[in-house]
């Protein structure tokens, strides 16, 4: 019976209630007890002292006797009656009460096993309005609840795409190596230089591949250390243009690059800012054809740095470019091209430019019409 009561709120509260109704009772009926006789005397002296004025009275000493004790059995009806009807219908209340807190938190009870389960799908309806600062605070908790649900379910969802998306990726490139292996056996591929250089091609994808998937997690899960450090940007730009300048030449490309004179040093991790514009200029190398050029401009915007680097390469069209930082995305274009890039790189830039509390976006004029990334990066003055 204890450990039913221990492990029951409704039961608990509905006992709590009867208790605070059972002092009630008791306290109104010694009460009344205690101050019923003296009240009695005094209101009955008053009457007594009237009558006498009046002439009415000869001795009242029997008569009083036999009133008080009619009184005290009144009374003693009238209060038991009372508490009967009081503890009955406060008992009801309680019942009635104690299931209105404990209903709602059972639900939540039930939800969080299915959650615990693997069932996300399921939330709590709250009742009237759904604004955290109009409802009471079990409803706020319910709504906490759903949040949670909410937040879980999407995380759950992400997990299950990258699996899926991660298995893609790493298969495309297996499976070449494997044909090339099985061509080899058979004697259907002649062992060439050129089809080791193959195998070879599609080894360094999967290590590239596995790679970008160990920074983006770090990335992603925040497991990284930011090195922050005052830099001047002009000092960005110039390794920028040493790391990439043989690049350009092969490729035929045009390498310009832009500096807004007096600019501020900025604090930020300088190779984690060096990562972001790389990514976004071999991009552009990878993505513009021959004879093509790119523009890096850094300059002040109000209190931020901007950076940007201009293309004249394939260019985006409008209903992918919303897509282009998500991971694993590639443009049609881009996938046509057999670029083997695994389409991470500005998924990357983007959590590192987040992690700068900076902003990171892309603009195209169309397919073919070049492209021109940006990312802000705040000046602390
Ligand atoms: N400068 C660019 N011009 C045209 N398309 C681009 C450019 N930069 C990125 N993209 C598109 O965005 C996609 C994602 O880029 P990214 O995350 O760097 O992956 P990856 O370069 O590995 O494909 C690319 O596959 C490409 O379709
Ligand atoms: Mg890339």
């Amino acid at each position: 019976m204890l450990k039913f009561l221990r492990t029951h709120l409704a039961l608990k509260l509905f006992l709590s209630y009867v208790v605070v109704v059972m002092v009630g009772v008791l306290v109104l009926f010694t009460a009344t007890r205690l101050s019923g006789p003296a009240a009695f005397d005094r209101h009955l002296a008053q009457m007594s002292a009237m009558m006498s004025e009046m002439g009415m009275m000869g001795s009242s000493q029997p008569l009083e006797m036999d009133l008080f004790t009619n009184y005290t059995a009144a009374v003693s009806e009238a209060v038991s009656l009372a508490a009967i009807a009081a503890l009955s219908a406060a008992v009801l209340a309680s019942f009635f009460v104690s299931r209105q807190v404990v209903t709602p938190i059972q639900r939540m009870m039930k939800l969080s096993h299915r959650i615990a389960e693997g069932e996300y799908e399921e939330r709590l309806t709250i009742p009237g309005s759904s604004h955290a600062d109009q409802v009471d605070e079990l409803d706020q908790l319910a709504l906490s609840f759903n949040q949670m649900a909410e937040k879980l379910e999407k995380t759950e969802n992400l997990r299950r795409q990258l699996i899926g998306d991660v298995t893609h990726e790493l298969r495309t490139p297996l499976t070449a190596v494997k044909g090339y292996l099985e061509g080899l056996m058979d004697g259907v591929l002649t062992a060439e230089p050129e089809t080791y250089q193959q195998i070879h091609t599609e080894i360094n994808r999967l290590q590239r591949l596995v790679n970008d998937l160990q920074e983006l997690s770090q990335v992603e899960s925040g497991a990284f250390q930011l090195e922050f450090k005052t830099i001047s940007p002009s000092i960005i730009m110039e390794t920028i243009q040493k790391n990439f300048a043989n690049q350009f030449v092969e490729k035929n490309l045009q390498l310009e690059m832009e500096i807004e004179p007096d600019l501020p040093q900025i604090m930020v991790d300088k190779d984690r800012i060096i990562q972001v514009l790389s990514n976004l200029v071999g991009n552009a190398l990878h993505y513009t054809p021959d004879g093509g050029s790119v523009l890096i401009k850094v300059h002040r915007d109000k209190s931020n740095l901007l950076f940007s680097v201009s293309d004249t390469g394939i260019g985006i069209s409008a209903e992918q470019l919303p897509n282009i930082f998500n991971r694993f995305y590639r443009t049609d274009k881009s996938r046509a091209r057999a670029s083997g890039g695994s389409g991470i790189g500005l998924t990357i830039a983007k959590a590192l430019v987040k992690a700068h509390q900076g902003r990171i976006w892309a603009t195209s004029d169309g397919e073919g019409k070049g492209s021109t990334f940006s990312f802000l990066i705040p000046i602390q003055e």
